[in-house]
């Protein structure tokens, strides 16, 4: 059986590999001449755990393309961004995607939708547009992704699935593909609840998050550490409190809640905690400032620029709006993230990154952070803001910084 997957990115690329290996023939199509450059040079465009293993082993079974050729089974996992304008989701790669399947498709092959997409999607433009070049007779089914960055193979193998499909053939067919490497249970419903839950899930965790920075800001403003006090909660058997933070990034939570709420007149609380989570980069400059003061040409030092730890993903990175405040109220900003490999916006080392600074900022939980030996950084002033509650403070007290716990007063 021939699958072509259509997007050969953080979730393309290892459903590609993770079906080769199962035994299909996997084409892995992408526009982007470079991935498919990369690929075909047995490079990867990306780090993630595992994803080499799968590269090694699928090789015979794994081709790459700029083209979509007739196939059994077609996979959509093309990006669906926001569009920030009007703060709804931007589907011309979907809606491109579907018209490139259009022009070969056949009677009796399986279109699979996985990108993120508003409710409805899948029922007013993919499957129209489908149906305009083949009217009847093919299989569609909405199977949306779970898995996490840094760990994504491992739970694209273990998580429970949904699969939405238009029929029973549907489903059966699309179960028997993903089947193939799930270990986790597989769901059967219909596409639109499938769009719907996909979104749910992403927004239930952007909300709680929210939740969480909104009790951060409040305990600062009484005095209390958030950190212990969350602690203290979630004893509750019924309360599990998340983690304060800098905000809230990456392709999924920090964009998916508005294609829930982007066309509804019922959605309050979902904007409202994307508003929160953003304020919290506003947050981390104000607390900045506070600490170092008023002085001369301020230079500030962020630890990370990745959305989240461990990955090189920078993606609606609440760093890199935090860099864009600071800058724009004055200050010297220097980044250094040793996981993203575009040196362009990040120093070479964290030695380059704190010469001369006035306060040094972790925003990313990235583990080699933990390495730093305080003692040894060349900062003009001896600040540290930890806004994840992450290093080592009492190792930097000792080494004479002023250290400052977001969410603690
Ligand atoms: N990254 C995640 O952790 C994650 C998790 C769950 C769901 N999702 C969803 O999965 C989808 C894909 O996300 P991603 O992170 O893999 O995106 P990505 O940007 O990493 O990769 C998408 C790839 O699709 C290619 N592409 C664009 N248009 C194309 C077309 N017409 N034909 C072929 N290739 C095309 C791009 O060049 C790119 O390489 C999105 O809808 C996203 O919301 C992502």
């Amino acid at each position: 059986m021939k699958i072509s997957v259509l997007g050969l990115g953080y979730i393309g690329l290892p459903t590609s590999l993770l079906l080769a290996n199962a035994g299909y023939d996997i084409i892995g199509v992408d526009i982007d001449t470079k991935v498919v450059n990369t690929l075909s040079n047995g490079n990867l465009p990306f780090e993630e755990p595992g994803l080499n293993d799968l590269f090694k082993k699928a090789r015979n079974k794994f081709k790459v393309s700029t083209n979509v050729e007739s196939s059994d089974v077609y996979i959509i996992a093309v990006p669906t961004p926001l569009d920030e304008e009007i703060k709804i989701a931007d589907i011309s790669y979907v809606k491109n995607a579907s018209r490139s399947i259009a022009k070969v498709i056949n009677h009796d092959q399986l279109v699979i939708l996985e990108s993120t997409v508003p409710p409805g999607t899948s029922e007013n433009v993919v499957l129209p547009i489908l149906k305009d070049s083949c009217s009847s007779g093919f299989y569609y089914a909405y199977c949306p992704e779970r898995a996490i960055p840094g760990k994504t193979i491992y739970e694209m193998v273990s998580n429970d699935r949904i699969i939405g499909a238009i029929n029973e053939e549907s489903y059966k067919k699309a179960k028997e593909i993903y089947a193939s490497f799930v270990k986790g249970n597989i769901y059967k419903s219909n596409v639109k609840t499938s769009e719907f839950v996909k979104l749910m899930e992403n927004t239930f965790r952007d909300i709680n998050i929210a939740l969480a920075n909104e009790f951060s800001m409040i305990a600062e403003e009484f005095g209390i550490d958030i950190w212990k006090a969350i602690r203290l909660a979630n004893r509750h058997p019924r309360v599990d409190i998340l983690n304060p933070g800098p905000g809230v990034g990456g392709h999924c939570l920090a964009i998916d809640p508005f294609f829930l709420a982007g066309k509804s007149k019922n959605s309050r609380i979902v904007k409202l905690a994307r508003e929160i989570n953003d304020f919290m980069a506003f947050h981390v400059v104000k607390l900045t400032k506070k600490m170092i003061g008023d002085i001369h040409n301020p230079t500030i030092t962020l630890l990370g620029l990745a959305y989240k730890g461990n990955v090189d993903d920078i993606r609606e990175s609440p760093s890199l709006k935090i860099k864009k405040i600071a800058e724009g109220e004055g200050f010297n900003v220097k980044v250094f993230d040793p996981l993203v490999k575009d040196r362009s916006s990040s120093c070479k080392d964290i030695n380059e990154a704190s010469v001369g600074s006035d306060c040094i900022i972790l925003v990313t939980d990235h583990c080699e952070f933990k390495n730093i030996d305080p003692k040894t950084l060349l900062v003009r002033n001896k600040n540290l803001l930890d806004t994840r509650n992450f290093l080592d403070h009492e190792l930097w007290e000792n080494a004479g910084f002023k250290v400052k716990l977001l969410g603690r007063s």
